[in-house]
């Protein structure tokens, strides 16, 4: 599957509705929401209030990736909010099953997000209950930084360990991710990719989204 998920932090927040419309009418296929706290990660993004808004005007999936301490408080919330994708991550989690499971009770796909440092064999026993296993390519936290390119070698672990325990289970990468790489992505079996930068920053978004998904 080749599917892109533009990341919201990069767009104009001052704009936000005119932005969404614009990847409403793209080839985007779902779009991407950082919800960060300022703890797990150092920076503050924003919360359910503004994720209700962008639901609103949003007419593809919303795909949130929580960038938050103990991520299980919050999910009754953020499927009130209206997420359909929900991820949380590894590092971030005591009770990493119940809470996956918990999202999924909750009517939401459900993923597991890995740091940069975390090995893909932390997943062994986890896998069997995501729908999406979402790899971070940079440190968390910043839109606009440089693609980790140990990340290939990452994805192609994933995608044996997959193979073995959940062939279903999409793989997400996330950050620094552009039309240079993301060939090599798909290629080593990304099914998809975020992108906020290279999007948002770029003259032409719309056409952005179509290069980076090969089209
Ligand atoms: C980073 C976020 C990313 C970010 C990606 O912590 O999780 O989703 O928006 O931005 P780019 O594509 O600019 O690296
Ligand atoms: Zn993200």
């Amino acid at each position: 599957m080749k599917l892109i998920s533009p990341s919201l932090l990069s767009a104009d927040f001052g704009n936000l509705q005119r932005d969404i419309e614009m990847l409403n009418h793209s080839e985007a296929d779902w779009l991407h929401v950082d919800v960060m706290d300022g703890l797990f990660v150092p920076n503050i993004s924003f919360g359910q209030p503004v994720v209700k808004h962008i639901k609103r005007h949003a007419r593809k999936p919303l795909d949130v990736h929580l960038m938050i301490m103990d991520p299980g408080r919050y999910v009754a919330d953020f499927r009130e909010a209206g997420a359909d994708i929900l991820t949380v991550h590894y590092e971030a989690c005591t009770h990493l099953d119940r809470t996956l499971h918990a999202i999924r009770d909750a009517g939401m796909k459900c993923g597991v997000v890995l740091n940069p440092h975390s090995p893909v064999s932390l997943l062994e026993d986890i896998v069997q209950v995501c729908d999406l296993v979402l790899l971070m390519s940079v440190n968390p936290g910043f839109g606009g930084q440089k693609f980790i390119e140990n990340t290939y070698s990452k994805v192609r672990q994933l995608r044996q360990l997959l193979d073995r325990k959940n062939p279903q289970c999409l793989i997400e990468i996330d950050g620094g991710v552009n039309c240079q790489n993301a060939p090599a992505l798909y290629e080593a079996g990304a099914d998809v990719l975020v992108a906020g930068n290279a999007v948002f920053k770029s003259d032409d978004p719309q056409s952005a989204i179509r290069s980076i998904k090969g089209l």
